[in-house]
Formats: structure tokens, C-alpha cells, sequence
């Protein structure tokens, strides 16, 4: 009998570049050069196995919605995201960086409510909220280390990895909000009906991500 169709949704630019090697140890390589085409969705040397490329912030919805039976995203997406219809089964431990509040160096704490730009909205509601500290939240898509020095935020929450574009913006790193990572999400159907197939993939992934540590 022919086993159904699986497909997995990546993350493209930056996180492709560390996932596909991954794949590739567990057997998973697309037909063709994904990162030379225009096309979204490859077929692979598996017959029943599909790739999908899109953009990280589209992977959860995909994943849950049983659109792709498997995603890989970053963690800080998939928490922005929330985890309704999906497991997450294995940490890729690739892209890893950190999302962090960052603040201009001379900053003093003020006793205003503090206004925060961000694109991790749901994040930074929820962790502000645990905190107990009552803060204005501008939704922003980019260029965020830019809004303190206008004017338009006293601080942001973002992700870091060296630091550099917070220094070079006169911003500071100050409190960890969570460690990010690549991870592989699994609708919840697809885990029960495609059970063989997910688990062996799983366990080949599992085991280059070892070989890669
Ligand atoms: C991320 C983030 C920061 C930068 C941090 O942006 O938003 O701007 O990386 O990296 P650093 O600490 O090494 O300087 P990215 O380049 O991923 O683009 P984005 O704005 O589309 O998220």
C-alpha cells in the first residue's frame, strides 16, 4: 500500500540555510535547489514527502490547520503564534538568539506606564502582564531599534542574537524573555493518522541534531 502524502512547511531565508543540512542527515532532500527557485512547493526523494516554503510567521498557521502535516519555525513565532493544533516534538537547536527587552543605555526607570514597541505583541502582553507592570504596546514590523530614539517607544522587545543592531541603535539588552530556536511542530491529526512516518522522521532528525551538537 502506498503511504499518504506528508508535507513540511520551512521557514525560508536565514533558518534554511541550517535546516536543509539537517534534513539532507535525515534523508530529506528536495529535488531541486530550493534556495535558486521561485517555486513553493518541492518535491523531495521521498515519493510521499513534500516541501513547502514560506515565510517562518506562516509555518504555525499551516501546521495548524493540517495545511502541512509538519513545520519547522522559531520558537519566538510559534509562542507568538500560540500552540493550539500542534505539538512540538523536537528542538532543532539551529538559529538560536534570545528575545529580549532593550531600552536606550541612559534609560531611567519612570514611574509612567512604559510605552513598548514590538512585533512579538501576544509575547510581550503576556510577559509584561506576569510581571505585574502595565505597558502601552506599539505593534511595529520592523526597524524597532529606531523607535526610542524618536520618540515613539521607551523601550522594545526583540530578538538578539549578537547585539550589534542594539548597540549601533544606542540600546542596551536588559531582561530575557525567552531562548529561541528553531523547533519542528506536528499537527495534531496528521501525529495520530501519519503516526509511522512523522516518528521515523522525528527520530532521524532527532539523532542529526545530536550529531550536530
Ligand atoms: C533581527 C532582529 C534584530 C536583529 C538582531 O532582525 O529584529 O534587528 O536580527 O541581530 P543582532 O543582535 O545580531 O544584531 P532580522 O535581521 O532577523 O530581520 P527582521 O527585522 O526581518 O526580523
Amino acid at each position: 500500500m502506498k503511504s499518504a502524502n506528508l508535507v513540511i512547511a520551512l521557514t525560508k531565508g536565514r533558518i534554511l540555510e541550517e535546516t536543509l543540512p539537517l534534513f539532507a542527515a535525515a534523508d530529506i532532500v528536495p529535488a531541486e535547489d530550493i534556495s535558486k527557485s521561485r517555486k513553493l512547493l518541492f518535491d523531495t526523494n521521498l515519493e510521499n514527502v513534500k516541501l513547502m516554503l514560506m515565510r517562518g510567521s506562516d509555518v504555525p498557521t499551516y501546521v495548524e490547520f493540517g495545511s502541512a502535516d509538519m513545520g519547522v519555525a522559531g520558537k519566538d513565532l510559534i509562542l507568538e503564534h500560540g500552540c493550539e493544533g500542534f505539538y512540538e516534538p523536537l528542538d532543532l537547536r539551529i538559529a538560536k538568539c534570545q528575545l529580549m527587552t532593550a531600552a536606550p543605555v541612559d534609560a531611567q526607570a519612570g514611574s509612567d506606564t512604559l510605552k513598548v514597541a514590538t512585533k512579538f505583541t501576544n509575547i510581550a502582553k503576556r510577559y509584561f502582564a506576569e510581571q505585574g507592570k502595565q505597558v502601552e504596546l506599539i505593534k511595529l514590523n520592523g526597524a524597532l531599534e529606531l523607535a526610542p530614539s524618536l520618540g515613539l517607544a521607551d523601550s522594545i522587545v526583540d530578538i538578539v542574537d549578537t547585539g550589534k543592531t542594539l548597540k549601533a541603535n544606542g540600546l542596551e539588552p536588559n531582561d530575557l524573555i525567552a531562548d529561541i530556536s528553531s523547533r519542528v511542530i506536528v499537527n495534531k491529526a496528521s501525529m495520530k493518522i501519519k503516526n509511522a512516518i512523522i516518528r521515523e522522521i522525528l527520530s532521524k532528525l532527532s539523532a542529526a541534531v545530536k550529531a550536530n551538537s
